[in-house]
């Protein structure tokens, strides 16, 4: 066939992925197109918009390293990434609700003990964080792993400041017998995601800010359980409502409660005030794979 036009085309797309032997790649496939095409439809895209976009894109992947990932900023702050977190992790009766997990997570965080301190020396309010893990049926999950990351009160986390060299405020945990965990930090600053590239470019044409509410990042897993990743936000921060990503739900918003000097939890003896984040988190469990005939 030939001579396509405005009309025609996307059939002719379509019918050209017929011999896709994967029917999940087939589908995927096929949806993209029809998709891709009707938005291009719809805008009336010009060539030298389409040019603008290839552009665009291409300075996207340019400025990605093993140190930042500017398309997957690019589908946090276009919400993609919360839709499809939406779709793959659907709200269920006992557990935790997800959300995204950002740019700033590293596999080798330190293994610690319990009540172990993660601020690595840096300045900042005290911040005693505990809570439990359970399955989604009450039952306290112990030896779970608890990993743990969050941004200094600058707003920046390690990874993002050359003066430190080793891991800080972060760290990884296992829940004792009775499913608990607790650990000493500093209290985090609400940041801006990196905006010197063409994501800000976009929020700058937009017109919008940058800017996360204070959170601390958990990613917790234990065995038979799907991998919860997730954030419990500090309630009087600024931006919950304008979160550059879309990420925050009301059920993982927390009081960071402001706590007079004493003696902590933990038995520790604290002569400053000290701020109290107290989570309990539930996990889904795993679905059990389909039997094989
Ligand atoms: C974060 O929370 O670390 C984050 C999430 C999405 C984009 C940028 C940062
Ligand atoms: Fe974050």
């Amino acid at each position: 066939m030939r001579d396509f036009d405005e009309h025609n085309i996307t059939a002719a797309v379509v019918e050209r992925l017929a011999d896709t032997s994967d029917p999940r790649l087939k589908q995927i496939l096929t949806s993209l197109v029809h998709h891709l095409h009707a938005f291009a439809r719809d805008a009336r895209l010009s060539f030298t918009e389409w040019s603008y976009a290839i552009d665009f894109l291409t300075r996207t992947g340019h400025i990605c390293s093993d140190k930042r990932q500017e398309f997957i900023l690019l589908s946090d702050t276009l919400g993609l990434s919360m839709l499809v977190d939406a779709i793959d992790h659907p709200a269920s009766a006992g557990a935790t609700e997800s959300t995204v997990l950002g740019p700033f997570y590293v596999t080798s965080a330190p293994e610690l003990r319990l009540g172990s301190d993660i601020s690595g020396g840096l300045r900042g309010e005290p911040l005693y964080v505990e809570g439990t893990v359970s399955s989604s049926d009450g039952r306290p999950l112990a030896d779970a792993v608890v990993d743990t990351w969050h941004s200094d009160d600058e707003g920046f986390y390690d990874v993002q400041r050359p003066d430190l060299s080793t891991a800080a405020l972060r760290g990884r945990f296992r829940t004792d017998a009775n499913g608990r965990f607790y650990f000493w930090s500093i209290v985090p600053r609400f940041y801006p995601i990196p905006d010197d590239g063409p994501v800000g470019e976009m929020l700058k044409a937009t017109a919008r800010h940058p800017f996360r509410p204070a959170h601390v990042h958990f990613m917790i897993s234990s065995r038979g359980h799907d991998t919860l990743v997730t954030h419990v936000f500090s309630a009087d921060s600024p931006y919950l409502d304008s979160d550059a990503v879309f990420g925050v739900k009301n059920d993982l918003i927390r009081e960071f409660t402001h706590e007079p000097p004493g003696t902590a939890p933990d038995g520790k003896i604290i002569e400053q005030p000290w701020r109290r984040l107290s989570y309990d988190f539930g996990l889904k469990q795993a679905r059990a794979p389909a039997a094989h005939r």
